[in-house]
């Protein structure tokens, strides 16, 4: 069913449940809604409910023209503060979810629903739910799968067959994997820069485990890719030109929107009636920036955050304590309740006492204030797709510790190609904490290179959704050509 022409176009947003998505997926919507869509934007219940306890209920409230709904992820319920296994959570709702997405979308087209909701127009769903592409096609409506990896990520993944090919993956049958061989180049990728290396592809593709859960996951998602309308990313051209223009090759039209963080902030004024609407699943920490307002020296605290999915095992927390410690700068740390595999983080009493004076630790935090803020620095992340474009687009160089997924290559290419970060090995060292901190915060050389280069990022990134600007232009060609057509 395809709506009127003299009705509002109506959007049914459907992230992926995980907060990497959810943040995206829901600046889309809102910037859709502010282009005069309604909105229905679809959370699992257990996320639902997660938002309830993290921001109360007034967090999924809504607005008359911006709802929230819900779908079962299919998964017997647990622990309402636990980050779900990913590999279970990507199972089971490509098993489960579409008869609940079906029923949900006849119900909210149904011709006497008392309240003014147009029929639904179009999906924007995110790339690993493309159980929604069967509904978009029985309807006959157009569907953008939002892929919220990076460009350069999502392209290494799609030359997941070549490698094979190459006799390049399997990684894990070769036994004990030499680092000569993961440090081998492979240059040949069409919009892959030339330095990337076999570990700088993504984890879930190192294998050819016919059982593997995220890899047949990945596989099916990609190649279910080529039948939307349409693909929308959270990137900039300038940004990520050569991936694109890859990409663009061998899929659906591409629309390259972000930074999102940007054009959000641009588009959506405090005053709108979205702007209150949020999609944590933690309880935010606001102490964090009273703390760092009480700071005045610019660019002086370093500030460290493994996202939502990230965990460690204790000994690679304490690394990162010393390693910070011994440093000797102010740092906000957020320590997720589960990022410590299996416990709870134990941080020996005397790091707290040596860091009482200069350090806060919370548990979540408003990761774009923080990133804004003009005392951080540097930010010493996981290289998460959201964490990284977040970064560029406040200027703040990265030092990357990647832990899963396409973050090893959003590592590379923050470290190599677009010169603003530093790699820390995978075995962390306090040693090499303290350092690359240190080369950070204060390098006449490589540190200075790096803080300039950020600096750049930052202004082109801020062109990008100038209202000339690339990014901003794609989004409305995006609603025109694909979401209004
Ligand atoms: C994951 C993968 O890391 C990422 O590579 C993939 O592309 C999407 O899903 P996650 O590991 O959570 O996401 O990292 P990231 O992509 O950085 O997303 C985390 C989001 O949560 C960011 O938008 C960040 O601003 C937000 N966040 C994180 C907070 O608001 N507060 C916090 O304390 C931590």
């Amino acid at each position: 069913m395809g709506s009127a022409s003299s009705e509002k176009a109506h959007a049914v947003c459907v992230p992926f449940p995980a907060q990497g998505h959810m943040n995206p997926m829901l600046k889309v919507a809102k910037l859709l809604h502010s282009h005069g869509f309604h909105i229905t934007f679809v959370l699992t219940e257990f996320n639902h409910r997660r938002l309830v306890l993290s921001s109360g209920q007034e967090a999924v409230r809504g607005l008359p023209d911006f709802q929230f709904q819900t779908i079962p992820d299919g998964l017997p319920f647990s622990e309402e503060d636990a980050t779900q296994d990913i590999p279970t959570l990507c199972d089971s709702t490509s098993m489960n979810c579409l008869p609940h997405f079906r029923r949900l979308i006849a119900e909210l087209n149904e011709e006497n629903n008392n309240d003014s909701r147009p029929p639904v127009s179009c999906i924007v769903s995110d790339g690993a739910m493309s159980f929604t592409l069967d509904a978009a096609r029985e309807l006959g409506i157009p569907e953008v799968l939002f892929w919220t990896t990076s460009a350069c990520g999502y392209l290494a993944y799609n030359y997941y067959r070549h490698l094979i090919d190459r006799g390049l993956i399997p990684l894990k049958d070769i036994g004990n994997v030499s680092d000569g061989f993961l440090d081998a180049k492979v240059d040949w990728i069409p919009g892959l820069m030339k330095d990337m290396r076999l570990k700088d592809f993504p984890t879930f593709i190192r294998t050819v485990d016919a059982n593997d859960i995220m890899l047949n996951f990945v596989v099916q998602e990609m190649s279910r890719a080529s039948l939307a309308s349409a693909i929308i990313l959270n990137t900039f051209e300038d940004l990520e030109q050569s991936a694109i223009i890859a990409l663009e090759k061998i899929l659906p039209p591409i629309y390259s929107i972000g930074p999102l963080t940007l054009l959000n902030r641009n588009e959506i004024s405090n005053e709108s009636p979205t702007a209150t609407i949020t999609a944590s699943l933690w309880k935010k920490d606001d102490f964090c920036l009273e703390w760092l307002n009480s700071h005045h020296d610019p660019c002086s605290i370093v500030y460290i955050n493994f996202g939502s999915i990230t965990v460690m095992t204790n000994e690679q927390l304490l690394e990162f304590a010393w390693g910070l410690a011994n440093s000797g700068y102010h740092f906000l740390w957020v320590i997720r309740p589960d990022l410590v595999k299996g416990e709870s983080s134990v941080l020996p009493l005397e790091f707290i006492e040596e860091t009482k004076e200069r350090g806060l630790m919370v548990s979540w935090c408003a990761q774009e204030e923080v990133l804004m803020h003009p005392t951080v620095s540097v930010f010493l992340t996981h290289s998460g797709w959201n964490s990284t474009i977040e970064s560029i687009s406040f200027g703040v160089p990265m030092i990357c510790w990647p832990f899963f997924a396409e973050q090893q290559t959003n590592c590379r290419y923050s470290c190599v190609e677009w010169g603003v970060g530093l790699e820390i090995d995978n075995n962390v060292k306090r040693k090499e904490v303290e350092e690359l901190i240190r080369e950070m915060m204060t390098g006449e050389q490589k540190g200075k290179e790096i803080r300039n280069k950020a600096m750049e990022w930052k202004e082109s990134a801020i062109k990008a959704i100038d209202p000339d600007g690339a990014s901003l232009i794609n989004f409305e060609r995006m609603i025109n050509e694909v979401l209004r057509n």
